[in-house]
């Protein structure tokens, strides 16, 4: 059975292996260890299968930029299952209560950089769509966003800046 629930402390060094595993290096599972200490708000959540930690999605703090002044969303990243549980519906599990988890934080928006083919079944869209640029330099169908309520980003277009644990990645 597979279960969605919040990263609680004795899940850390599984989760630090689930994302070593899922990308073949340690740099997000190290990523997600300094977000724990250093940003705020957070969301970690994991999906745990019969006792395991197979997966894992975490949510901290964007800036955006913006003529209106800054606002706070979320980003997605990292997110990952291990490989042998992939394409089983687990990361899609992850998404969708990480957003509901996301909205009842009270924040106006997720963004992500990620797998264009997999994000949009979740209601993301190009970010450009709302007038909002990366501060890394993407092709324009992987920086994605969503609004959790309807005109949260309207007249809010800027640049999207992450928390300065990602320039290390
Ligand atoms: C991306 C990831 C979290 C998806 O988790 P999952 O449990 O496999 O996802 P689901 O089973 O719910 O959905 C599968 C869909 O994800 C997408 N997907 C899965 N693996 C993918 C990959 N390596 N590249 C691109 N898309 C991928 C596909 O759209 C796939 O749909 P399909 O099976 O119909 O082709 C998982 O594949 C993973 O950990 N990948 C390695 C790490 C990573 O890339 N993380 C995301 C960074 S944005």
């Amino acid at each position: 059975m597979l279960m969605i629930r919040a990263e609680e402390p004795r899940d850390r060094a599984a989760v630090f292996r689930v994302n070593e595993l899922a990308f073949g290096r340690p740099g997000e599972a190290q990523l997600v260890d300094a977000l724990r200490g250093g940003a705020q708000p957070t969301l970690s959540l994991v999906a745990e299968q019969d006792g395991q930690v197979v997966g894992h999605i975490f949510f901290s703090p964007v800036t955006i930029e913006s003529s209106a002044g800054n606002q706070t969303a979320l980003g997605l990243a990292p997110m990952a299952v291990l490989p042998e549980r992939q394409r089983q519906g687990i990361g899609s599990q992850l998404v969708r209560a990480g957003l509901d988890g996301c909205r009842q934080l009270g924040q106006p928006a997720v963004v992500v950089l990620g797998h264009p083919e997999f994000y949009p079944k979740f209601g993301f869209v190009p970010a450009s769509g709302f007038g909002l640029r990366c501060e890394y330099p993407v092709p324009d169908d992987v920086f994605m966003a969503l609004e959790l309520s309807p005109g949260a980003l309207a007249g809010r277009q800027g640049l999207v800046k992450y928390g300065p644990e990602f320039a290390k990645l």
